[in-house]
């Protein structure tokens, strides 16, 4: 996902603009770029690449001025080069924006510059916007920023400077989030507020349709009919997750990330788990009981690894509150229109809260009159923001690109919702009171689980140079199987396939072969015996077999050509549990092959683009 800075105050700009887009660059990017104002010029830098490719050219080519902005680009339209990074100017060089999102009618706005004369120097959407502005500029930014936007179909968060007006920038909103940053030595506008942590004390959220002009000393918001409108100013500490976004004394993010699950799982459950009623209960669902009481479906929606929580999730409210679920991508879901009375509810999960298509989904269903939910780790992040209501993770901010704790962390308050809609239906306390405690002994089974860690590293070694693997698992642990293929193919770039263990008969047993190692997650369970035979299947065609089973299992040992044990919980528990040591697997083989954990080539942290 792209990143906005902008300062504008008693500062130089440029130390601050480099330090801001490195605090966002674990969303994800491929090239860089800032410009800065004084004396009624404009310097402005940019470079494909790392952000400490920027910051040398800056070192070696300063660019002053005590206002400016600047940009991380995740590339949509245009290859990653200098050119193609924001910022973007003006043919005259007097106008700057950076810009996140997509203009998706930005062939024919360019046509028409085009036929006016104007030239274009990059293959993005973008530049578009620079050269209207320009167009309509004459002595108001605000006022040429408004008239562009309104041209506008798609997404955008927007920063723009210009020449003309020192000291002055000015944001606009639609689908991307902006923030206004309040401090001691200016003021800021960006993308996310962790970028702010250390120079705002306050933050003030625009909504979509809304434009704002801030410089060192005053802002002000409005609509777009240019009345200005009051937003509420708040304390910065209410966004920043608790959790120091630093490696601290781990070689990268996700690992750390990994190790923090004993707590974070701990995190999602505080204050929630309620024993006097054997039940579980949240503070921001914001419906009614009557609402809650009366919802007779939910339909699940996310993408990638929040997809997969989303599957568990139908297991989990199928078995503890005999609910129909039903899981759809979010970028499926929203040019779908499946028949939903409104007695149904539509569950947005999320670890950002700005997947472009999770966000548009959400829409969707608000504009069809159903009761939204979201489960989301970022704090005022758009799609928290549009829903009804919500759950918060309390997972503080998960840095590395591939998902991990945020994974468990939204498996586990889905056992919790689950529980919760289970009490108030057929679940009586006694087995309330169970589930509550076995969900409360997860931090330390996870801590427990942890230490595979060595053993998981040995198994990376041998089978690291692979080229493809299958993972199978069974009722809860398929879409585990699902997930653990994700975080493998995402960060060490091999060929992974997640499959319902019964289900590689159908087909993808053609592939396995003695250099295709199947992952079976084969604890104890229900379904034990069903996957035992699938892995004879696999052994008795030669396939290596790593199994991923209960402590003490002799059975799974004789058979499976390497296992790690994990310690047994219930099934429901099974997926929290059993992502650990995947989630390690994956790590290990990515570092073993030297690629880059934490930004995978061409990820981006959240995908705010379609
Ligand atoms: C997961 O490892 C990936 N980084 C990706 O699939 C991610 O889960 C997906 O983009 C959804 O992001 P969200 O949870 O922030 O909406």
């Amino acid at each position: 996902m792209c990143g906005i800075i902008g300062f504008t105050g008693q500062r130089e700009a440029s130390p601050i603009l480099v330090d801001g887009l490195k605090r966002l660059e674990y969303r994800g990017y491929d090239s860089a770029g800032l410009i800065t104002g004084t004396g009624g010029k404009l310097h402005l830098r940019k470079k494909a690449g790392r952000i400490a490719e920027l910051a040398k050219e800056v070192a070696s080519n300063p660019a002053p001025g005590h206002y400016g902005i600047s940009h991380t680009r995740w590339a949509t339209h245009g290859a990653a080069t200098d050119t193609n990074a924001h910022p973007h100017t003006s043919t005259c060089g007097s106008i700057a924006v950076v810009h996140n999102g997509v203009i998706e009618n930005y062939q024919t706005l360019k046509h028409q510059l085009q036929a006016d004369g104007v030239e274009f120097v990059s293959e993005t959407d973008t530049e578009v916007l620079a050269h209207l502005i320009r167009h309509y500029y004459n002595g108001d930014l605000l006022q040429a920023v408004k008239a562009t936007v309104e041209l506008v179909k798609g997404t955008y968060g927007l920063a723009v400077m210009c020449r003309q007006e020192p000291g002055v920038l000015v944001g606009a909103r639609l689908g991307s989030p902006l923030v206004i940053g309040l401090g001691p030595d200016g003021n800021y506008l960006a993308s996310d507020a962790n970028a702010l942590s250390g120079y705002a004390d306050k933050v003030v959220y625009l909504n979509d349709r809304q434009i704002c002009q801030l410089d060192g000393e005053s802002w002000v918001i409005r609509n777009m009919d240019f009345d200005t409108v009051d937003v509420p100013v708040e304390d910065i500490r209410h966004y920043l997750g608790d959790f120091e976004a630093e490696k601290g004394e781990y070689e990268h993010f996700m690992l750390k990330e990994i190790y923090e699950q004993p707590d974070t799982i701990a995190n999602a459950m505080r204050g929630r788990l309620d024993d006097a009623s054997a039940t579980a209960h949240f503070g921001g669902l914001n419906l009614t009981p009557q609402q809650l009481r009366s919802t007779e479906r939910i339909i699940m929606t996310a993408c990638g690894t929040s997809y997969h929580a989303g599957l568990v999730g139908e297991y989990l409210f199928e078995e503890l509150a005999r609910m129909p679920v039903e899981v759809e991508y979010a970028s499926e879901l929203r040019y779908r229109n499946p028949p939903m009375d409104q007695k149904t509810i539509v569950l947005c999960l999320t670890q950002s809260g700005e997947t472009a298509d999770t966000l548009a989904a959400l829409k969707e269903a608000k504009r069809m009159g159903h009761p939204t939910l979201a489960i989301c780790n970022v704090v005022g992040s758009s799609i928290a923001r549009e829903a009804d209501g919500g759950i918060y993770l309390h997972a503080g901010p998960e840095i590395g690109v591939a998902s991990t704790k945020a994974f468990t962390s939204q498996a586990t308050v889905l056992a919790m919702l689950a529980l919760f809609y289970g009490r108030m239906r057929h679940l009586s306390a006694v087995q309330g009171q169970r589930i509550i405690e076995e969900l409360r002994a997860l931090p330390d089974i996870i801590r427990k689980t942890l230490q595979c860690h060595d053993h998981v590293k040995k198994l990376a070694n041998r089978y690291g140079d692979m080229h493809n693997c299958l993972y199978l698992g069974r009722q809860y642990l398929y879409p585990t199987a699902l997930e653990g293929a994700l975080k493998l193919k995402e960060i060490s770039y091999i060929h992974a396939e997640g499959y319902p263990a019964a289900e590689m008969k159908h087909g993808p047993i053609a592939l396995v072969d003695a250099d295709t190692p199947s992952v079976f997650l084969v604890p104890r369970g229900n379904v034990f015996d069903k996957v035992m035979s699938n892995m004879q299947e696999i052994k008795a065609r030669g396939g290596p077999v790593i199994a991923v089973c209960s402590e003490g299992d002799r059975e799974v040992a004789s058979i499976a050509d390497d296992f790690i044990t994990v310690p047994d919980v219930p099934d429901y528990l099974q997926p929290i549990v059993c992502s650990i040591p995947l989630q390690l697997f994956a790590y290990e083989v990515a570092v073993l092959r030297g690629c880059d954990v934490d930004k995978p080539r061409n990820l981006a942290k959240s995908v705010t683009v379609e």
